[in-house]
């Protein structure tokens, strides 16, 4: 896959799903609690930012075309689920069973997700968007993405 500035959306954003499942895995696989700290603050940080810079570069551009309006609006409310089971698990201490159980269940939310963005979503993307619309909007997301981090950053700590 290309590296650097020419990488599009799909590209971007494929890779940013990859590195969220890997996180779910650490998650998982961590022996000590901070470790578990740690992977689920990294998890925060990258779904949310994934998660608005769609919300701000991605979905508006699909929005455009006719017969989008379903499926974006399904996907931004999963985006919501998504946000306030990371709020509530912000709030849970990392070893109560309570917070096993919704990372389960954000694990699960996030998987099928991912799954229909990475068909029904980029599908209609790949339809609707010539290839140098795709490139230009990866630049646009990385760009949102770098503005958003600070503030996400913040909010993870507090
Ligand atoms: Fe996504
Ligand atoms: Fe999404």
């Amino acid at each position: 896959m290309a590296k650097g500035k020419n990488q599009d959306i799909l590209e971007l954003i494929t890779t940013d799903h990859r590195e969220v499942e890997q996180i779910f895995a650490q998650i998982a696989g961590a022996s000590k609690l901070e470790q578990l700290y740690e992977c689920f603050n990294q998890l925060y940080k990258e779904l949310n930012l994934h998660s608005r810079a769609e919300e701000l570069v991605f979905y508006p551009a699909l929005r455009e075309y006719e017969d989008t309006d379903d499926m974006i609006e399904e996907a931004e409310s999963e985006h919501e689920e998504a946000a306030a089971l990371l709020e509530e698990l912000k709030a849970l201490s990392p070893d109560s069973p309570e917070f096993q159980d919704k990372v389960a269940e954000l694990k699960e939310a996030v998987l099928h997700h991912v799954q229909e963005e990475e068909s029904e979503v980029f599908e209609t993307a790949r339809d609707c968007l010539e290839p140098q619309q795709l490139t230009q909007l990866g630049q646009e997301f990385q760009q949102a993405k770098t503005k958003l981090e600070a503030e996400i950053v913040e909010a993870a700590s507090l």
